[in-house]
């Protein structure tokens, strides 16, 4: 199980301009996939740009459970693959700490194996919902023992030969349609998911390039259906991975908000599944330079040049929700210092997040003199430009992080730019995805420092 991390509180503090050029460690979610897919196409893989934090050094841990060799050269990471459908059953259990995309697609590449594996993690992990990719695992014949309302640990057992299902995603969840796909890889036969909401496609794409067969038909209105050929071979790829836009988030709106700022922010991943939060802060007003969009090992990458800029409220459409669903709570920052009112429509999956995103993000807020109000579904902002009154003193009441790496550097970014200094109660879970965060931002200026609360 995991160990616990004491907590670390930090407090940041209104910072002088933002000055400099950056570049953000590897996209998480392409990271995960490089090391699952790697860890189990057929020969060598090497990786440049991966991200090394905790969430994907834990899958890199469970692959090598599995059978996958892996090891780090000057700057590259290898892997040798064991073939598909030559997954080893694991020894101990598979521990995956904070990783939700790990945990849900590890159990989708182990689940139509006839062998048994436990899989468990942090309280955070412990308390989220797995039902979304056991159903369609037990549908392929997966066997199931789990906490009470589907919660880790779970112990599952694939079928000795699995059923090819055809799957519906019933949310918009790019983990589960991924959890499905990966199960189909070593059923015999075709599986197929059907996608009424496209989410992030890395998982296709990336399947595509080690040499699945694997087809996506989109109709009209938008609805994808992805059959994957099974038991075929994969084959070792070599990959670059690009800037992750999520970690982005953070020093860019920290560049809108902090006057007299101008960064830049290099090899931004810019998949169009994931740009929704540029799309949305260029809608509010944002001066963001988009230079030299290029392709980069298949992708949309760009370097971006962000200048302070004064932010005014828009209504935030459902539709959009997808392609920045992990962007919500660094958004509610930038609205916080916005004129007028932001409103998030069709966020409840923000419910299922590392934290309750939506209860997570009110509270912070609140505690920090923000005006909003939340609903099951939606969150408003009323926001104050120039942050006068925002923030609270250093020595007062820490925003609650919840073990939610997002929420801790939501929260930084707020200090950045309030009149009074925000504190946060842990930024332990920072390294999960952006260890070089802290470094990085006060390299380019902002103030942040660790707080003895027990002092
Ligand atoms: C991810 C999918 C999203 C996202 C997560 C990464 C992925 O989760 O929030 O950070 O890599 O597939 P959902 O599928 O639950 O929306």
């Amino acid at each position: 199980m995991t160990t616990k991390v004491e907590a670390k509180p930090a407090t940041a503090r209104r910072s002088g301009p933002l000055k400099g050029t950056i570049r953000i460690p590897g996209d998480k979610s392409i990271s995960h996939r490089s090391l699952m897919f790697g860890g189990l196409a057929a020969g060598e893989t090497r990786i440049t740009g991966l991200l090394e934090g905790d969430d994907i050094l834990a899958t890199g841990r469970a692959m090598q459970a599995m059978g996958a060799v892996m090891r780090k050269h000057d700057d590259v990471w290898i892997i040798d693959g064991v073939g598909n459908g030559c997954l080893l059953e694991p020894e101990a259990p598979l521990d995956f700490g904070n990783a939700g995309t790990g945990v849900r697609l590890t159990m989708g590449l182990v689940g139509t194996y006839g062998f048994s594996a436990t899989f468990t993690g942090d309280a955070s992990l412990r308390s989220r919902p797995m039902g979304r990719v056991l159903d369609p695992l037990r549908l392929m014949g997966a066997q199931v023992q789990a906490e009470e309302g589907d919660r880790l640990p779970v112990t599952m057992r694939g079928p000795r030969i699995a059923r090819p299902i055809t799957y519906r995603v019933p949310m918009a969840s790019a983990q589960v349609k991924s959890a499905v796909l990966l199960a189909g890889l070593n059923a015999p036969g075709v599986t197929t998911v059907v996608e009424p909401v496209m989410t992030r496609d890395h998982t296709e794409k990336m399947l595509a390039g080690f040499g699945a067969e694997l087809q996506v038909d989109t109709a009209p209105d938008g609805v994808r259906t992805i059959s994957l050929h099974g038991q075929g071979a994969l084959r070792g790829q070599v990959i670059d991975v690009p800037g992750d836009p999520s970690s982005t988030a953070f020093p860019l709106v920290s560049a809108l908000l902090v006057p007299g700022s101008d960064v830049t922010i290099e090899n931004v991943l810019m998949n169009p599944t994931r740009t929704g939060l540029l799309t949305t802060l260029l809608e509010m007003g944002a001066d963001i330079e988009i230079i030299d969009p290029r392709q980069a090992g298949g992708e949309d990458v760009a370097d971006l040049r962000v200048k302070a800029s004064d932010l005014r409220g828009v209504r935030v459409p459902a539709e959009r929700a997808p392609s920045m669903i992990d962007e919500y709570p660094v958004l509610a920052i930038a609205a916080a210092f916005a004129e007028g009112r932001t409103v998030m429509e069709g966020v409840e999956e923000l419910r299922v997040k590392e934290s309750d995103r939506l209860a997570a993000v009110a509270a912070g807020l609140k505690l920090n003199g923000v005006e909003c109000e939340e609903g099951p579904d939606w969150l408003t902002v009323d926001g104050v430009p120039g942050g006068k009154g925002l923030g609270a003193s250093a020595s007062g009441p820490a925003v609650a992080t919840h073990l939610d790496h997002r929420i801790a550097m939501a929260f930084t970014v707020m200090g950045f730019a309030s009149e009074r200094p925000v504190t946060i109660d842990d930024s332990t879970m920072i390294a999960t995805s952006f260890p070089e965060y802290m470094d990085l931002m006060t390299g380019l200026g902002a103030v942040i420092e660790s707080v003895d609360r027990a002092a």
